[in-house]
């Protein structure tokens, strides 16, 4: 059957092949970041309780973390849990920690075998024991895996990111180590939670909402944002298809003109 006939009906079109990547990798975001939204409303809709809602969105976070490794993306950053997340009710609170938990201990043997690098930002001293431990054994475990750092911020708050390095700026500053004036963007990025992680080029937040919720305040000075309306846990790899064929076509200028740009790779071409 030629293509033609699949485009001109939609309900012939084979199923995506999703074990590559629908762009170059030079065209791929480098550095992915996604607040994981909807899960609580997806399940309330559906007559189920707020953690059915979590549950399913853990099971979408595997496919998505595999989908993001095959296809060569190099920073997948995930939100998910907040500072601000603390204030909601117990039993929710302990509902995302036992799935983080099991997170950890399900996919501990794929996160080592495809060597990925394991990170967390936040303030992780907020977590129960018996999940900063497995936790933080795994980040152990694989820090030196060179395939894809796949970074959870959990407790995170960038707000809270950015008063926390202003304080061990203002300690040094104390201290005669370091002079104001020699204060620059450079140093606060070498006091974040990841000093040496670069910046995301794209931050995509399923469930319609349009903010950014205290997420990588600092580091989104540049990113290109992409706010879709379905819930977390009907994310998927079609959906990360799309958003990946949307960023490749997106002109990223960081204050230059067209003209500086190179239109092939997007990267800045000599002045
Ligand atoms: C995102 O889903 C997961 C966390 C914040 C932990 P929500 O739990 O915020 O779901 P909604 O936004 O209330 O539907
Ligand atoms: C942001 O979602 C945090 C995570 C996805 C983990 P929230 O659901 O907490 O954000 P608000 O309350 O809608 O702004
Ligand atoms: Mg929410």
């Amino acid at each position: 059957m030629s293509h033609s006939v699949y485009s001109e009906n939609p309900l012939l079109t084979p199923r995506q092949d999703h074990s590559i990547a629908p762009v170059s990798v030079d065209l791929l975001p480098q550095h992915l970041a996604i607040i994981m939204d909807g899960n609580g409303r997806w399940a309330q809709e559906q007559g189920a309780p707020r953690e059915e809602g979590h549950k399913v969105g853990s099971e979408v976070v595997n496919t998505i973390v595999r989908t993001c490794r095959r296809w060569g993306i190099k920073h997948l950053t995930l939100y998910a849990f907040s500072e601000q997340n603390w204030g909601r009710p117990k039993s929710e609170i302990k509902a995302l920690m036992k799935l983080l938990d099991q997170y950890l201990r399900e996919q501990r043997s794929e996160i080592l075998e495809h060597r990925i690098r394991l990170r967390a930002i936040g303030n992780l001293s907020k977590l129960p024991f018996w999940v900063r431990t497995p936790l933080q054994a795994l980040i152990k475990e694989s820090a030196q895996a060179q395939g894809m750092t796949l970074t959870l911020a959990l407790s995170y708050g960038g707000r809270e990111e950015i008063v926390k390095a202003t304080q061990k700026i203002a300690q040094k500053v104390q201290q005669g180590q370091l002079s104001p004036s020699d204060i620059t963007d450079e140093t606060i990025q070498a006091h974040l939670y990841a000093p040496d992680q670069p910046a995301p080029d794209l931050i995509i937040r399923t469930s319609g909402e349009q903010r950014l919720s205290n997420f990588l305040l600092w580091q989104c000075a540049y990113a290109e944002f992409d706010f879709l309306d379905i819930p977390w846990p009907m994310f998927n790899e079609e959906a990360l298809r799309d958003v990946c064929l949307r960023f490749a076509s997106r002109e990223r200028r960081f204050g230059l003109t067209s003209a500086q740009i190179d239109a092939k790779t997007q990267k800045i071409t000599s002045s």
